[in-house]
């Protein structure tokens, strides 16, 4: 356990919210379980993307497999290239991230400007600094040593020959970029177009750590925009490009010690984002912000360094938000120009242009992806109430990703209570208004467990609800009850 932690910890490890995986088997790392609460959490996080950035953009969601054969990852890149640097104790073996020990390090020594050297730092670098700063194994305080490449990718064989390499998919964007062409024929679409995909991703991390921060198995939540760069800019979906261009964001530019609000259209004439494509997908994400509850000073967005840029990327900019563990990065934006299709065409030989304005085009592409268990991780700590004044820790959800919007409570075990109670809950379910009821404890207890997980409101029925049809209505953040009538609790 490290001296830092999620600041709403207390609460996930209490209600279950995600644990870590085959626990009792104290297994490999890097796997969370999502609870009853994380789920619902996670899915209402998932919707509230996909209303932002799949219906927004009028985008066409698909799925595509998380098996792919080796060939793909060859084109891609990923397999050359999709590496973290390793070293490794030459006394016991144990393996760490060469660059996450130096920012740990770092970190701890409040060296900020030294983080930012960090990500420029050649392997041989990092060993240097390693040994000249001291660092040793954590377990057996052996000497460190040899930093090399380390693929990220999870390997496995597919049917009975032994040479049917395939792996587990890193991103859930290369799905989409093999059936780029088909898609485009099959949809009959036209430039430029959005095509998005939620779903697991694998890598094998190092050293995974601090809970959903550093994972094995990801959700990814990806959207791709695919252009032509020659043709003149397209509002896309439902997003106007005027309200993109006057909105505020937090930017922390490359070089810069601290971030400052800056329209997007400062942002682009400063050439710190690509291109106003890419500029939609930052006004996107400051959008779900807004809509799951993560206020503008709990994030900003990073423009990355040209060292740190993945190999397929002109360009990319993370979103960053403050938990517990301090900044973590929850999203990138990434300008994929024609990297991925071309190098789909060349090495399967097929055509991928489409034709736009009469021309052939192979299109360019912004990317923006959503790491959804960090966004979990972030969502809960930026909402989470110290509760001194209430005598208990809760969770400041608004409707849109609370786990559930009503708790149905009878005052006490009553028989005509209970029954009128579930009869509310029930009404609630059929019309599919997220509910659950509860008669164990006291009434006290069930607000203060329903205002642990978020849930706005608490429905309790009492005698006056036998004699009149009403209900009191709880509300979390200002724990004050309102009498209804049961007809208009919605
Ligand atoms: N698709 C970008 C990433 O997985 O990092």
């Amino acid at each position: 356990m490290t001296d830092v932690e999620s600041d709403a910890a207390s609460i996930v490890d209490r209600r279950g919210i995600y644990y870590q995986a085959f626990d009792i088997y104290n297994s490999i790392g890097g796997f969370y379980d999502y609870g009853d609460i994380g789920l619902r959490i996670k899915r209402n996080i998932e919707n509230a993307w996909r209303n932002v950035f799949v219906d927004g953009l009028s985008a066409f969601e698909i799925e595509t497999t998380i098996v792919m054969p080796e060939i793909v990852f060859k084109a891609s890149g990923h397999l050359s290239t999709f590496t973290d640097p390793i070293i490794k104790c030459a006394t016991c073996n144990t393996p760490y991230r060469a660059d996450k020990l130096l920012e740990e390090y770092y970190e701890k020594k409040g060296d900020r400007d030294d983080m930012a050297r960090i990500r420029k730092m050649s392997k041989k670098e990092m060993e240097d600094n390693i040994n000249e700063n001291r660092i040793k194994c954590a377990r057996c305080g052996g000497k460190l040593t040899g930093v090399e490449d380390f693929n990220l990718m999870l390997k496995t064989h597919v049917g009975h020959k032994s040479d049917d390499v395939a792996y587990l998919r890193p991103e859930t964007a290369q799905g989409i970029f093999v059936d780029f062409k088909n898609l485009f024929r099959i949809y009959g679409m036209k430039l430029p177009t959005v095509i998005s995909q939620a779903g697991k991703v694998y890598r094998n991390e190092i050293s995974p750590r601090q809970q959903l921060v550093r994972l094995r198995e990801i959700t990814q939540m990806e959207t791709e925009l695919f252009f032509d760069p020659d043709a003149k800019l397209e509002n896309v979906g439902t997003v106007n490009m005027a309200a993109v261009l006057e909105s505020k964001v937090n930017f922390h530019g490359s070089g810069e010690k601290n971030e400052h609000l800056a329209t997007i259209s400062q942002l682009l004439d400063e050439g710190k984002l690509p291109n106003k494509y890419f500029a939609m997908l930052i006004y996107l994400e400051s959008k779900l912000m807004e809509k799951i509850g993560i206020s503008q000073d709990r994030y900003k967005f990073r423009e990355i360094e040209k060292e740190e840029l993945p190999h397929y990327s002109l360009g990319n900019v993370d979103l960053e938000i403050r938990t517990g563990y301090g900044y973590i990065e929850v999203a990138g934006n990434a300008y994929r120009t024609d990297y991925d299709l071309s190098q789909h065409a060349k090495t399967s030989g097929s055509d991928i242009s489409v034709v736009n304005d009469g021309r052939k085009v192979v299109p360019h592409v912004v990317e923006a992806s959503v790491g959804e268990d960090r966004l979990v991780l972030a969502l809960l700590d930026s909402n989470v109430q110290n509760g001194e004044d209430r005598g208990w820790k809760w969770l400041k959800l608004n409707e849109n990703v609370a786990p559930y919007r009503f708790a149905v409570f009878p005052l006490q075990k009553d028989q005509e209570l209970v029954e009128k109670a579930r009869s509310i809950h029930k009404m609630l379910v059929e019309k599919r208004v997220s509910s659950y009821y509860s008669e164990s404890g006291s009434i006290g207890k069930r607000y203060a467990r329903a205002d642990e997980i978020g849930v706005p409101f608490a429905i309790t029925c009492d005698f006056d609800t036998l004699k009149d049809d009403t209900v009191t209505i709880r509300d979390r953040d200002t724990t004050k009850q309102i009498r209804k009538q049961i007809g208009e609790i919605l």
